[in-house]
């Protein structure tokens, strides 16, 4: 069964979602650990709860990017992931960490890339007054939210949207891609070649997509 260490910043609905496919059996993998970089982050509790063996690395406590990605990345090789994913982990990470990961990192993003990168995206795509709006899970690659993409989710922008109303909708949608994400790439049907996705589907898996 494939490892995977879930890095989370706060309230931890993704990797919620995460846990909840390996428990339905939708998912076959292993989560070997949780960790964030708040020891606020809601999410740690819950996956204490749920018997997920959880780590704070605090990025408060050190000098600089380098030296909490340094301990991050050590943290993580301890459980010898083949996955690393990031589910709401609000950290800028360092290229070397990026490199380190390549091709086994993945991230969703709360908007259709390249679309709204960066934060606040609900809230500049209402401003923006797009009709379509969505989610992205991509790999991650050094420059912020611009790795290659793996699958996006789009949902309408309702007339009388707010920022909370439009990301729920999104939120919903995060909840579906990111587990389906994950499963291809421990099945060994989603790759990074050369810079580039490779995604192993039987014709009607990618029918109903
Ligand atoms: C999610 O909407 C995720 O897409 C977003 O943070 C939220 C975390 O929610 N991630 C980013 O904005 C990354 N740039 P969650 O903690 O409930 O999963």
């Amino acid at each position: 069964m494939k490892r995977i260490v879930i890095l989370i910043s706060g309230r931890g609905s993704n990797m919620c979602s995460i846990l909840d496919a390996i428990a339905a059996g939708e998912l076959p993998a292993n989560v070997a650990a949780v960790i964030a970089n708040r020891p606020e982050a809601a999410g740690l509790e819950t996956a204490r709860a749920r018997g997920i063996p959880v780590r704070l690395v605090d990025h408060r406590h050190y000098a600089d990017r380098a030296a909490f990605d340094a301990a991050l990345a050590e943290t993580i090789d301890a459980f010898a992931p083949d996955l690393v994913v990031l589910a709401g982990f609000m950290r800028i990470l360092t290229s070397d960490f990026v490199q380190r990961y390549r091709g086994r990192m993945l991230n969703i993003h709360p908007s259709l890339l390249p679309l709204f990168t960066g934060l606040h995206t609900h809230r500049r795509a209402l401003e923006a007054g797009v009709r379509v709006h969505g989610c992205t899970v991509h790999f991650v690659t050094p420059e912020l939210d611009h790795g290659p993409i793996v699958i996006q989710a789009a949902v309408p922008v309702l007339d009388g949207d707010d920022e909370p109303a439009l990301a729920s909708r999104v939120l919903a949608q995060e909840h579906v891609i990111y587990p389906l994400a994950i499963r291809w790439f421990v099945e060994g049907r989603l790759h990074l070649l050369d810079g580039k996705v490779k995604l192993d589907l039987p014709q009607d898996e990618r029918a109903a997509l």
